[in-house]
């Protein structure tokens, strides 16, 4: 699996130890960004946020049906304590997708997952996925990423990342499938306080559009 899960890396695991590292390097507009940009969102649309982590997203998802889905137990009880009332949580790995769900999501968002997985995960991931959409429906992924001439300090934060699967954008566009239609990808340096570099994309699932494209 393309993760480090020991000694250092596991304080990363409890919410408010995450919640602190994200509030100190993440823009406070980042995930506003993500949301106005590439995840567009309709009132009503069902949303799934694979590796939800605390659900650090849902407060910028107004008036969407949310779920999300995490293998840390600890993100998911904090995410339930605080949000259970306005959504659901599932205690549950992305291998776990493709049995559990089949046709029902307007939108799923991955962000800050795919560089965790390593290739073959990676692909049963958007295989997973583009059962899980509604004819028409999308998936924003969101992961760091390594790019030529990058600051160097961007290299360095990320070899410390527990992810240790970060890839170029071409890396990135070979783990979809034909099952899903490529529709955009960015690479921005604008997410964080630090040199840090991010490839966005947004795939479709052929058919009717079931929300804003
Ligand atoms: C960098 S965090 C991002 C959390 C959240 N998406 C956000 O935007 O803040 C990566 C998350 O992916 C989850 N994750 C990693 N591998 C996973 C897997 N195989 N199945 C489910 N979740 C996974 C981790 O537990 C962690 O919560």
């Amino acid at each position: 699996m393309g993760e480090n899960v020991s000694g250092i890396y596991s304080i990363l695991n409890r919410p408010a130890i995450f919640g602190a590292f994200h509030r100190l390097v993440v823009r406070r507009d980042a995930r506003r960004v993500l949301v106005d940009e590439y995840i567009r969102p309709n009132a009503g649309d069902r949303l799934l946020d694979i590796g939800c982590g605390p659900a650090s997203m849902l407060p910028y998802l107004k008036d969407v049906n949310y779920t999300g889905l995490d293998l840390e137990e600890n993100f998911i009880k904090q995410a339930t304590v605080k949000y259970g009332g306005r959504a659901t949580f599932i205690h549950a790995r992305v291998q776990d997708l493709a049995a559990k769900f089949d046709c029902e999501f307007d939108l799923a968002i991955t962000i800050g997952v795919v560089h965790h997985l390593d290739d073959g995960e990676a692909k049963e991931l958007f295989r997973a996925v583009s059962k899980l959409l509604k004819p028409g429906g999308r998936l924003v992924v969101s992961d760091p990423v390594f790019r030529e001439r990058q600051n160097p300090l961007a290299r360095m934060v990320m070899s410390f990342d527990r992810g240790k699967s970060i890839r170029t954008k071409e890396g990135y566009a070979r783990l979809a499938g034909p099952e899903l239609e490529h529709v955009r990808t960015d690479v921005r340096s604008d997410f964080m306080r630090i040199p840090y570099d991010h490839c966005i994309s947004v795939y479709q699932k052929p058919g009717p559009t079931a929300s804003t494209p």
